[in-house]
């Protein structure tokens, strides 16, 4: 929607106290219940513009567009999710832009399927991979929670088995154990000029996965990893934070350029 344009029923808001999280609220004509909060009537909420106040159980409220960051915070884990910093790094090195249609394996718990589905937008399109079931139904779930479920298509599929059975596809993006027995295939279902990115927690597998990638024929190949440090900010006391993710995975990335 645009800035000016009005909820719609259906729609995904999110309600956001100061110096609370936010949380995502699906907009309905009538009472909504939401897990370990309570009912909930947004329905004067439909047509109105984003950005207006509620009060609901003594709390002031926006009710704004739910951020990439609003709409994973939620999600339940079954598979070790994506990391939001690593996300980030893969929806640009993987070139994942409006009206792209991208293909993932696999699905996991589905966290970085909202970050490709939210930058796809409205025009693009995901296909997510996952071999097994009950990933599928985890990952279309959170999907459906985060008010992406138009923008991607689940697939049951052995990938590393019987490959990508797509063409023309813009980026691939597979966060799989084995990512060397997919590129392939990867590269025959991508358009030229199109990126593939693979995300795997140790040297051994992105050493392989490299490998592949130039023996398949991809260009720019390089690997990196994403390392984020938070800060503590107050005045006179600015300092790294004590804590931070110590690992989390490698990101390699190709081109197809034939
Ligand atoms: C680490 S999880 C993916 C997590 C996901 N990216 C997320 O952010 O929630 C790996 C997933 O790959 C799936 N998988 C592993 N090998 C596969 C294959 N050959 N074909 C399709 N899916 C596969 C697993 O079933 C699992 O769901």
């Amino acid at each position: 929607m645009s800035e000016a344009a009005g909820w719609t029923e259906g729609e995904i808001v999110a309600l956001k106290a100061r110096g609370e999280p936010a949380f995502l609220v699906p907009l309905s004509h009538g009472p909504t219940r939401i897990h370990d909060r309570g009912v909930i009537d947004l329905s004067a909420q439909i047509g109105r513009p984003p950005g207006e106040t509620i009060e609901w159980l003594g709390t002031r409220y926006k009710v704004v567009r739910p951020s990439p960051a609003d709409r994973i915070a939620g999600i339940k884990r079954g598979a070790q999710i994506v990391t939001p910093k690593d996300a980030a790094q893969i929806v640009f090195l993987a070139a994942v832009t409006p009206g792209a249609h991208v293909a993932e394996a696999g699905s996991g718990s589905g966290a970085l399927t909202i970050a490709l589905a939210c930058a796809v937008g409205t025009e693009g399109h995901v296909t997510s991979f996952d071999r097994r079931t009950d990933f599928l139904d985890a990952a279309r779930a959170n999907v459906a929670r985060a008010g992406l479920e138009s923008r991607v298509t689940f697939r049951e599929r052995d990938v590393a088995q019987d490959g990508i059975d797509l063409t023309g596809v813009d980026s691939i993006v597979l966060d799989l154990a084995n990512p060397w027995d997919v590129l392939a295939s990867a590269h025959r279902a991508l358009a030229v000029g199109g990126y593939a990115a693979t995300y795997t927690p140790t040297y051994n597998q992105l050493e392989r996965a490299v490998g592949a990638f130039r023996s398949v024929g991809f260009d720019e190949v390089r690997a990196v990893e994403v390392i984020e440090r938070g800060l503590s900010v107050s005045e006179g006391a600015t300092r790294p934070a004590f804590e931070m993710l110590g690992h989390t995975g490698f990101l390699a990335v190709g081109r197809r350029v034939d």
